[in-house]
């Protein structure tokens, strides 16, 4: 339904939780040196398999591409692993950490929910977005500030096809006025996809190496971030400056 607000559209993997985490259970298999870096693979290969499906012009859900990508990982690393153990690295996924200061940022939402909407916008199923969101030990407890889950399984493409952010806009009931929709995500290529797509976007910088994508010199980040607390208060800064604007 559409509100007067402005959406924030938090992307989930990466930017509220961290696959970083995944390493640990890793590590218990396989060591931390070589963990740190399948870890590494599986989230590259996981990425890349979405944009290779989605330019095939064909779909598997992001759990299937999640396990695909961990047997192409640990293949390359010269492993092999069972059904169960496989299954026992996928839940993993459902008990991710979240980085340290996203319970600042969503309280920081919670209080100015006067003037925005907050959406989790992920890759996954619903029922994966779901399990991480309400499993995850320090997401779970503030589940209830997310108006909803909007994931790009309901137009079977993936980020940054210009349909799943047309989708966003949408399912947000902002038809009409996409420049009211923010993407809050740390990964470049979501953050391209969305300002191609007339969105605005905040990019977490969290390596701090300034902006190197080099795709697209047009939609570069509305914003640019240390964290995603530091992007909340930079978008209700600029809420509240538009609000002044048409005020005045
Ligand atoms: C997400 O959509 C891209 O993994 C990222 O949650």
């Amino acid at each position: 339904m559409a509100t007067g607000k402005t959406v924030i559209a938090f992307d989930l993997y990466g930017t509220l939780l961290s696959t970083e985490s995944i390493a640990h259970e890793l590590a218990k298999l396989y060591g931390e040196e070589k963990a740190a870096s399948i870890a590494a693979l599986w989230r590259r290969y996981q990425l890349e398999y979405t944009w290779r499906i989605t330019s095939m012009g064909d779909y598997r859900t992001f759990s299937e591409i999640t396990r695909g990508s961990l047997t192409h990982a640990l293949s390359e690393h010269g492993f092999e692993l069972s059904a169960g153990k496989t299954d026992q690295l996928m839940q993993a996924y459902d008990f991710l950490h979240v980085f340290p200061e996203i319970p600042a940022a969503l309280k920081l939402v919670r209080e100015n929910s006067n003037l925005v909407d907050a959406y989790i916008f992920s890759n996954g199923t619903l029922e994966m977005v779901g399990t991480s969101v309400k499993s995850s030990p320090d997401l779970g407890p503030h589940a209830s500030l997310f108006k909803s889950l909007i994931t790009v399984d309901d137009v079977k493409c993936y980020k940054p096809a210009a349909r799943v952010y047309e989708h966003l806009v949408k399912e947000a009931g902002k038809e009409g006025s996409k420049s009211d929709v923010w993407l809050v995500s740390g990964n470049p290529f979501d953050v391209v996809g969305a300002k191609s797509a007339g969105l605005k976007a905040a990019w977490i910088d969290r390596a701090g190496k300034g902006w190197v994508d080099r795709l697209d010199t047009l939609h570069v980040p509305s914003i640019i971030a240390t964290g995603v607390e530091d992007a909340v208060k930079s978008i209700l800064g600029w809420v509240k400056d538009a609000k002044a604007r048409t005020k005045s």
